[in-house]
């Protein structure tokens, strides 16, 4: 079994290569950057906005897991390019796993989708009303893969990935975790806003059992 891995050179990808290469799973990883591995990885360089190459890649696999993305405050700044990948990118890959009749395509979606809250714990048929062109974009993702699996019998599998946190994440990727790290390290927040709600974060990165700063009162 071979399995293609777009966004391998992500966060989230990266910690899957050394996964599937510590299990032994013959995989071929793709991103639209240069290699951050060595040699020993079957990288593939480009851009899932590039029908041509995403069906050279899927062609070669059995079975795909999907985790490139445009991040979520990118679709804020610009929600063209992020509809432009999330959209239309995803969507290459799902038709490239349709023609190519891949066992099972797996893709990260995200909890924003769910939006409000109206209920807790949030489960799958919670409403949604996504508060974001990212949110939005991963909501319709979910759709055209459930239209798939009814047309065209695509089998896949989605994660709905809340705050992720662990190796290979930086704050450069603007994710919510590495940056209240930075912040609360950094004690660069003055504001009684800014503490409330880092201390709101707090909270639920000490429930999430990882180590962290809590800010002192005086700042
Ligand atoms: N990390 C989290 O907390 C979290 C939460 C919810 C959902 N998710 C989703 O999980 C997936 C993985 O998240 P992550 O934290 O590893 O994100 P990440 O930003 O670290 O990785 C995404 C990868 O996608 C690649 N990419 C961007 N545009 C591309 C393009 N046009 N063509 C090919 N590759 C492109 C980037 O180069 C990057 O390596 C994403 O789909 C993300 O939306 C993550």
């Amino acid at each position: 079994m071979i399995v293609a891995v777009f966004g391998a050179a992500g966060f989230v990808g990266r910690n899957l290569v050394d996964k599937l290469k510590k299990e032994d799973i013959e995989f071929l990883a793709t991103d639209v950057v240069k290699s951050p591995f060595g040699k020993e990885v079957n990288y593939f360089k480009a851009d899932i906005l590039d029908r041509k190459a995403v069906r050279k890649v899927v062609s070669k696999a059995d079975m795909v897991v999907h985790l490139a993305a445009s991040p979520l405050l990118t679709s804020l700044e610009n929600p063209i390019i992020s509809m432009k990948i999330n959209i239309e990118g995803t969507l290459n890959i799902i038709d490239a796993s349709r023609e190519f009749k891949i066992d099972k395509l797996i893709f990260s979606s995200a909890s924003s989708i769910v939006g409000d809250v109206k209920y807790n714990p949030v489960d799958e048929e919670h409403p949604y009303t996504p508060k974001t062109p990212y949110a939005v974009a991963k909501k319709a993702c979910e759709d055209y893969m459930r239209v798939y699996k009814e047309l065209f019998d695509l089998d896949y599998l989605i994660f709905r990935l809340f705050n992720v946190y662990g190796p290979w994440q930086y704050p450069e990727s603007r994710a919510l975790i590495p940056l209240v790290y930075k912040t609360l390290t950094q004690r660069k927040f003055s504001t009684y806003l800014e503490t409330a709600l880092l201390l709101g974060t707090s909270y639920m990165l000490k429930t999430s059992q990882t180590s962290f700063v809590r800010p002192s009162k005086n700042t």
